[in-house]
């Protein structure tokens, strides 16, 4: 559905996050929403890394600053806005982490049992310590994150009490595209190119929706090119758009970016849609180049991201860019959650005394 909007309905509520956007939502006017303040997330220009990358127009949407630490709040925000009009008994999902965690957090809100379905292992464990801290029952299957969403929905056929969280409810989609307006209204035009990481593949679909309905209601007249990053390892959507025939799940996804350690993306059809519709690509990259982009994000930006949301940054090389094109990274996860799964080994030095720590700085 593409609703038509006009500039006015759209942009005047003034504030922050994603419900200024109800005009756009699929709610009757009024709804009450469960919110804990999702979306209206930073918009950072990468000044420092221009130079080595030669790139003038960059910049990350640091959705890493999301209630729960990840883009997945814009979409279960409204998805449980949704499930509690509905009266739902239970929220349940499958999740490599960041979704567990939201539809915790989101469930706990609503006062809605969450029951979360994860790999058994490889999932950061800040991810997982606050699905258990926000009050989810969490399950974890031999295997991967299709594995668990197998489970799920043979769960959801079995017992009709459980609503599917998934990204492929289309409500959640309707929270994630609100970036899309968001990243319009703090970039001041519209970016040539948004690049963003793919695993199941709801987001890259839900964003290009957001543009094509500011496009559909004459807000803006042109649109991005949607660029879709996966690891080398986990890559069923990039094979699919090189080899430019049809899509096929992969067994055994290996990444270091538990994200996005994803064989078989739910939403594959619509993703190749939005990359083809908009003139986009979609690549690979190494696990080397993605704790690379992460590390130099951090210590050249000061930005801490989870693995899978450096995927874009170390894209950017590969990609041949204008260098004055506009680009907009979707930096998807905050790093916090994952830190200690991946963090640079180093060792805190020993401070004997105030000049000890004063000769070591400046000798370096
Ligand atoms: N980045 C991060 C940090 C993610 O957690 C995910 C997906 C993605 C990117 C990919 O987004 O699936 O819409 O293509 N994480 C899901 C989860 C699968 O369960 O948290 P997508």
């Amino acid at each position: 559905m593409v609703r038509k909007l006009t500039r006015l309905a759209l942009f005047k509520k003034k504030g922050l996050g994603i419900w200024r956007f109800a005009a756009a939502l699929p709610f009757p006017p009024g709804v009450a929403p469960v919110s804990l303040g999702e979306g209206g997330t930073p918009l950072i220009q990468l000044k420092n890394m221009k130079s080595k990358l030669r790139l003038d127009g960059l910049y990350a949407k640091n959705d890493g600053q999301n209630p729960t630490g990840s883009f997945k709040d814009r979409g279960i925000s409204v998805a449980v806005t949704r499930a509690k009009s509905l009266g739902a008994r239970a929220l349940l999902c499958a999740s490599t982490g960041n979704t567990a965690a939201s539809l915790a957090a989101y469930g706990a809100k609503a006062g809605i049992r969450t029951v979360v379905v994860v790999p058994k292992d490889g999932v950061a464990s800040g991810k997982l310590g606050q699905a258990f801290h926000y009050g989810a029952r969490v399950f974890g299957v031999a295997g991967n994150f299709d594995d668990a969403l197998r489970v799920v929905f043979d769960l959801v056929k079995k017992d009709d009490r459980f609503y599917l969280m998934n990204s492929i409810n289309p409500f959640r989609l309707e929270g994630q595209k609100v970036a899309a307006f968001e990243i319009y209204e703090q970039l001041g035009v519209v970016p040539d190119y948004v690049v963003l990481p793919v695993g199941n593949a709801g987001n890259i679909s839900a964003i290009w929706k957001g543009f094509k309905e500011l496009r559909a209601s004459g807000i803006i007249r042109t649109s991005p090119k949607m660029v879709g990053v996966q690891a080398e390892g986990a890559a069923p959507l990039a094979a699919a758009f090189a080899s430019r025939r049809s899509f096929e799940a992969w067994e055994q996804p290996r990444t270091v970016a538990s994200a996005i350690r994803i064989g078989n993306p739910v939403s594959w059809k619509k993703a190749l849609r939005a990359i083809e519709e908009s003139g986009g690509m979609a690549v690979t990259v190494s696990d080397k180049e993605i704790m690379e982009a992460r590390e130099d994000l951090g210590a050249e930006e000061g930005l801490l991201v989870e693995a899978a949301s450096a995927a874009p940054v170390a894209a950017l090389p590969k990609l041949g860019l204008p260098r004055r094109a506009k680009i907009v990274c979707i930096a998807t996860g905050n790093g916090l959650k994952d830190l200690a799964d991946h963090g640079p080994e180093q060792a805190i030095e020993s401070a004997e005394n105030a000049s000890s720590i004063g000769t070591s700085v400046w000798r370096s």
